[in-house]
């Protein structure tokens, strides 16, 4: 299958990112062909006020999936901005597409909402989706994976190409959505997983910044004194165990412990902290390898790019036939 996923340049990757989303990507790359993009004509959609750090945000994302594993052998690693093609393709299919169809995805007033000190009632906020559309259908792409957030996405993407298909002929590929397979982790105060709640661990944390996020997290709350039996199930703790590969005997050792009030929580959270250490310290190493050789990653960058452009003109050249546009 050819796979394609993207995420926008608006910070480091959090460990949610890497277990949710990452991980998955790096699996994707065996036996199947994979593009993996820096979406950042998507960041101005919602950030075009502040663009200062925009290509600074852009090598740290590509260095941060390097580092994550995505290896540029495997998978073909590029910036949108760079690939011409997706704004051409956004721009026809912006012509067939209804307006109201925009506003109906529900995370459009949704965001709309939650960013309303963004002044984004603007006609790229709008539009979005078919950009994403685009970004997507420019590679032929047969599976997207993607987080739940993004369903509607998809499902747009489908129909518009669709209804490409259905005006000028069979041109583009209908993909799929790919859900990735693992649980989603929660922040480390339990609520979701957000920025704006600074209850993430972002991928590039040291040891210190792990123990001061781990060791306040709250714990089952049946477990008020040391001697208080615990459901390990009912505990966010636990679920970071699981999500970070705690060795099976240790997780047998903290589930008799927790239940039969054997061990205290800041044993369990020490033992976490060491499973992300073991799971994170290699990341550590090739981030560091990364931000000391830049021009390594430029040059994947350029590499990728031009993959990805090859691949994008096939698709345009069909586009442009399809809808008889031949100078
Ligand atoms: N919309 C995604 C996000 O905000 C990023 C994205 C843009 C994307 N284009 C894409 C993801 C194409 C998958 C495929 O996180
Ligand atoms: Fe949670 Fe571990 Fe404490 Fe049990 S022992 S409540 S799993 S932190």
């Amino acid at each position: 299958m050819r796979i394609l996923s993207g995420m926008r340049p608006t910070g480091h990757l959090h460990i949610g990112n890497l277990v949710g989303a990452l991980d998955n990507w790096v699996k994707l790359q065996e036996g199947n062909e994979t593009y993996f993009f820096v979406a950042d004509w998507h960041m101005l959609t919602t950030g075009y006020k502040d663009t200062s750090t925009l290509s600074q945000m852009t090598k740290v994302l590509v260095i941060e999936y390097l580092s994550a594993g995505i290896d540029p052998q495997k998978s073909v690693i590029f910036v949108q901005s760079a690939i011409k093609g997706h704004a051409e393709l956004f721009l026809i299919l912006s012509m067939i597409t209804p307006l109201g169809r925009l506003e109906r995805i529900p995370t459009y007033k949704e965001q709309l909402r939650e960013l309303s000190d963004r002044e984004i009632t603007t006609f790229g906020f709008l539009g979005y989706p078919v950009l994403m559309a685009s970004d997507i259908l420019i590679y032929d792409a047969d599976g997207v994976p993607v987080g739940e957030d993004q369903t509607y996405h998809l499902e747009f993407t489908r129909e518009i190409a669709e209804k490409f298909n259905s005006l000028y002929g069979e041109t583009l590929k209908i993909p799929k959505a790919l859900f990735s397979p693992v649980p989603k982790l929660l922040g480390t105060d339990g609520r979701k997983m957000s920025k704006s709640y600074g209850n993430v661990i972002n991928i590039d944390s040291n040891l210190k910044e792990l123990k001061d996020k781990i060791m306040p997290m709250p714990t089952d709350p049946a477990r008020i004194h040391r001697y208080d039996p615990g459901t390990p199930e009912k505990c966010n703790v636990w679920h970071y165990h699981l999500a970070f590969n705690t060795p099976k005997e240790k997780l047998d050792y903290i589930h008799e412990g927790c239940t039969k009030a054997t061990i205290g929580c800041i044993e369990c959270k020490k033992i976490l902290i060491e499973s992300m250490a073991n799971k994170l310290g290699p990341i550590w190493e090739k981030i560091a390898y990364y931000k000391a050789h830049e021009n390594e990653v430029e040059e994947i960058i350029n590499d990728g790019n031009e993959k990805a452009k090859k691949s994008a003109e096939e698709t345009m050249k069909r586009v442009r036939r399809a809808i008889n546009l031949s100078f």
